[in-house]
């Protein structure tokens, strides 16, 4: 298990100060595949909580994928048994998270095992399974949503679960879709995304296109009332039923930690002088962009 560092934030894709809308994907390790850190426990409880209150607003599947989320749910025990020994324990049909004393019996979750999934780590899981117009949201455990609606995309395609996000269409629907199809089983991918939001809440089901200023954000607190939003993304085909896993695991810090790195917030301060208006509106930062910049401008200014 990884503890946050105090230096600064543990993934950075802002760090080479350009801003590129671009698919980005990278070989991934499986060793590397899920990330526990030590904020497990506190988000785990969380799950649990958004869970219990709607559980439809964050797991939510359509008819036919239950053998896939069982194949998920199987992948995962495997992967954690090899690579995070300690996690959880599997005993007598009953999954335990050893942090939490949480206990989940197999045969309770036998239809809707991606739920139980979900519980069992930080990450969000959605799977994809083609379709007329491309993959398809078929299910997903999503606790962690970055200002969308699972009812919104749920049984949708790629292009259309895409449709507002500036510059999508253009210039990464296509070779989204190639990529999909051409997937193997024994390459799996992540990507790093990135944003600003001026809430540090996990769960966030609306607040794109913003544009009122808040005059409450100021550069002098921006450090504090802003946080980096950063998903570390995996994608990876399931052997058996052929359909794609999508993973999101969501690192939220305050913006104040780069005051460790100035070499990070002058590169971040670059990126998002680059990013295209309509990216920057879909992201919600003209409320706070001028505070934002003025703060990363002090900041970055200690590098020298
Ligand atoms: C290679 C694969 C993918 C790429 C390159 C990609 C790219 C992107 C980008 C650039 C954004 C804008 C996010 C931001 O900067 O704030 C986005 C948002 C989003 N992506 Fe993906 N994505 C991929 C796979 C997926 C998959 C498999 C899903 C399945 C659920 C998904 C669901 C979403 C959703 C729901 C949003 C928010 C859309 C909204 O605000 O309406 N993405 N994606």
């Amino acid at each position: 298990m990884t503890a946050r560092e105090p230096g600064g934030p543990r993934y950075a894709p802002y760090a080479n100060g350009r801003f590129a809308l671009a698919m980005g994907l990278v070989a991934l390790d499986p060793k590397d595949w899920i990330d526990a850190d030590d904020r497990r426990a506190a988000e785990l409880q969380e799950k649990e909580r958004l869970l219990a209150a709607n559980r439809k607003a964050v797991f939510d599947d359509l008819p036919g994928s239950e053998a896939a989320q069982r194949e998920v749910l199987v992948i995962l025990l495997e992967n954690l048994e090899r690579h995070h020994p300690g996690l959880v324990g599997v005993e007598d049909g009953t999954v335990t998270v050893r942090e939490t004393g949480k206990s989940y019996g197999l045969a309770d979750f036998s239809d809707h095992a991606l739920d139980l999934a979900g519980r069992l780590v930080q990450e969000d899981f959605c799977l994809m399974r083609p379709g007329e117009e491309g993959y398809v949201l078929h299910a997903a455990s999503l606790c962690f949503p970055a200002r969308w609606k699972l009812a919104e995309k749920l049984g949708q395609p790629m292009m259309r679960i895409h449709e507002r996000v500036s510059g999508y269409a253009e210039r990464l629907g296509r070779p989204v879709d190639r990529f999909f199809e051409h997937l193997r089983a024994d390459k799996p991918v992540q990507r790093l995304n990135w944003s600003l939001v001026d809430d540090p809440a996990l769960f966030q089901t609306g607040g794109k296109f913003r544009t009122a200023e808040d005059a409450g954000i100021t550069p002098e607190n921006a450090g504090d009332r802003l946080w980096l939003r950063v998903e570390r993304q995996t994608l990876r085909r399931l052997p058996e039923s052929g359909d794609i896993l999508f993973t999101i695991r969501t690192f939220v810090d305050p913006l104040s930690c780069l005051e460790a790195r100035p070499d990070l917030a002058a590169a971040l301060r670059a990126s998002l002088d680059q990013m295209p208006e309509g990216m920057q509106l879909y992201k919600s930062l003209p409320p706070f962009r001028d505070a934002l910049d003025r703060y990363l401008e002090r900041v970055s200014s200690r590098a020298a």
